[in-house]
């Protein structure tokens, strides 16, 4: 294989940034991920790559649902604050406010672009990310204006 073509046409992919967060036992995920896509339209599901020895991933197989918090734009600080994993205090992780989500009172952040409440339907476990398929069951606009494209961010994550 070219090694090279593979590494640059994946990274070709658009993606952007968002923050994900669960809760199982007692134990809260807040990480920042950018390989998601939309994977059918009825049902509404999509698609995450989730690192396969992440805190975030354990959290994710136990509590079958999250949150996908879009990052706005402007908000690529708030990006960098969930790179690696952080307690959360009682209303506020890595100095960001959150309110608990509708459904499964969740950590969700107001003041991101807008977030997508999820239920998990299933796991492939195949290489070092697995692969989470999820049903959107509730979905709300925040106040700022998304997405954060990880393009415009100079990181890269892929190839
Ligand atoms: C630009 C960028 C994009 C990332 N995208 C993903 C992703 O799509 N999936 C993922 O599992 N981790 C991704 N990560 C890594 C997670 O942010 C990080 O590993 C995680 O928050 C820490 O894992 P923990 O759950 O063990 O604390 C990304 C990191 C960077 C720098």
């Amino acid at each position: 294989m070219n090694e090279s073509a593979k590494k640059k046409l994946l990274q070709m992919i658009p993606h952007a940034l968002y923050v994900l967060t669960a809760e199982a036992n007692g134990k809260t995920a807040s990480s920042t991920v950018s390989w998601v896509t939309q994977a059918s339209f009825k049902p509404p599901l999509i698609a995450l790559g989730v690192r396969a020895d992440s805190q975030t991933f354990e959290i994710l197989k136990q509590s079958k649902n999250f949150i996908l918090n879009y990052l706005g734009e402007n908000q690529k600080e708030i990006a960098q604050k969930f790179f690696k994993h952080t307690d959360p205090a009682e209303s506020s992780i890595a100095g960001e406010a959150f309110v608990r989500s509708p459904l499964h009172k969740l950590p969700m952040f107001p003041h991101m672009a807008g977030y997508l409440e999820c239920t998990i339907t299933d796991i492939v476990e195949q290489g070092d990310h697995a692969v989470v398929v999820a049903e959107v069951i509730e979905a709300e606009l925040g106040s700022a204006n998304g997405p954060l494209k990880l393009e415009s961010t100079g990181w890269s994550y892929g190839g």
